[in-house]
């Protein structure tokens, strides 16, 4: 088969390098891919986010299956697009993208299936959202209802960091997405994020992981988009994982297949766990990145063939074959990120590291220049290891980024901790 991957981030390599050994993919394309992928299949220059171009594209390559990686061109649509056009698609159409691209329909979603999640106020008016808070007291959560690239949620410790968040958010500073705000119970636990396919009617789980969103040691500091990864996540143990399955997923896909826009594609369900009950935070319509680095690393090639079972509505005869194992990835930014940091910075050390079925580095934002990996983006690498033990994972992952020499660069030491 000939594939095309839509995206260029740290999940498309992994996606890439999972699908590349399944004796199906004969082509792969990945579009706009970067420099790790590029080692590996054909990069193409592609607007993932105009479905007709992407259209055009896979007809004149001979595309037999696309594969779309971020939110962005799924809530552009262009997954409808190539319905349209005939083409086989992995991704969810455009209305049911809504679990990610609004938060008030997720909301309005758990209402009408019962799934538990945190109590909260919808609001298209700062005054009445002050209201909702001093009534509420904190702390309290304050989202932008549309994708705002992971950085619409505050946690607001104190009523004034939230009525702060409530005018930035109504003052535009997150354009269309803060036109509307959601408001929420601030939720305690542990949190650990829960992936399923979906195919309109089977829900197929695939696997567990947890994050580490802040950019210092001891989760400490701002919000990233996560320094790091590990599967499986030891709270989501299987009587955690049957009741987000029964109290939460599966209502929520009986929901939106009601209202004629069942959900096909993999959903990324954000829980927080308290005494064995897991709530729902958040869904994604899409894999996590860096989570599907762990994800892919621990599934390997048959990825390909759940994706097309997924796709093509046959999930109920699939079957995921899991080995006892775990896997780590460690993100390597570039100094300073998430604030401002510098581009072009070069990385050594690469090509000494060998790559195998337990030890890869995916590339996140790296582009070739005269011959060096140069870093382009804030999050540039995720070396990724697997083992028999979360701590075989991690000895190995943190050996790779050992010998990586790259000045322009840092990491989180201790990713894992609260597993190990
Ligand atoms: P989201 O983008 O909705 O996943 O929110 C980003 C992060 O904010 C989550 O991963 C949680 O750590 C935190 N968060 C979001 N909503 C809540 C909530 N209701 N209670 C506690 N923490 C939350
Ligand atoms: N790592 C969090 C996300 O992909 O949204």
């Amino acid at each position: 088969m000939n594939i095309l991957i839509l995206g260029g981030g740290g999940r498309e390599h992994a996606l890439a390098w999972a699908i590349q050994q399944n004796p199906k993919c004969d082509r792969l394309i990945v579009a706009p891919g970067n420099a790790g992928i590029a080692a590996m299949a054909e990069c193409a220059a592609l607007n993932i986010e105009d479905g007709g171009a992407v259209a055009v594209f896979a007809e004149e390559n001979a595309v037999d299956f696309v594969v779309i990686g971020p939110e962005a061109p799924l809530a552009a649509g262009v997954a409808d697009r190539l319905a349209a056009a005939g083409i086989l698609c992995f991704g969810p159409s455009q209305a049911a993208a809504a679990l990610e691209s609004s938060k008030a329909f997720t909301k309005a979603i758990c209402d009408a299936s019962g799934a538990p999640t945190a109590a909260y106020g919808h609001f298209t008016e700062a005054e009445a959202a002050r209201a909702y808070v001093r009534a509420q007291g904190a702390p309290i959560v304050v989202k932008a209802d549309g994708l705002a690239a992971g950085k619409g949620v505050i946690v607001a410790g104190t009523l004034a960091e939230a009525e702060a968040a409530i005018d930035e958010m109504f003052g535009g500073s997150f354009g269309g997405a803060g036109a509307e705000v959601v408001i929420e119970e601030f939720m305690e636990g542990e949190e650990a994020s829960f992936f399923v396919l979906c195919d309109g009617e089977t829900v197929l789980p695939i696997g567990t992981a947890q994050d580490h969103k802040r950019v210092g040691e001891g989760d400490t500091g701002p919000n990233t988009g996560g320094m790091g990864a590990y599967s499986p996540a030891p709270v989501m143990t299987d009587a955690v994982c049957a009741r987000a399955l029964d109290e939460i997923v599966r209502p929520t896909m009986a929901e939106m297949a009601r209202r004629g826009t069942p959900y096909r594609g993999v959903l990324y369900a954000g829980l927080m766990i308290a005494d064995g009950r897991p709530r729902l935070v958040e869904y994604n319509v899409r894999f996590g990145d860096p989570e599907c680095q762990v994800l892919m690393m621990r599934l390997g090639g048959q990825v390909l063939d759940l994706l097309l079972a997924c796709a093509e509505g046959r999930l109920a005869e699939a079957r995921v074959n899991w080995s006892d194992d775990h896997a780590m990835t460690v993100v390597m930014a570039a100094r300073g990120y998430p604030g401002a940091y510098e581009k072009g910075s070069v990385i050594g050390g690469l090509d000494a590291l060998s790559e195998d079925s337990a030890h890869m580095v995916f590339h996140a934002g790296t582009a070739e220049a005269g011959g060096q990996v140069v870093a382009t983006g804030g999050r540039v690498l995720n070396v990724t290891a697997r083992g028999a033990s979360l701590a075989e994972a991690r000895e190995r992952a943190y050996g790779m980024v050992d010998r990586i020499d790259w000045p322009g660069g840092f990491y989180r030491r201790d990713i894992g901790w609260r597993a190990l």
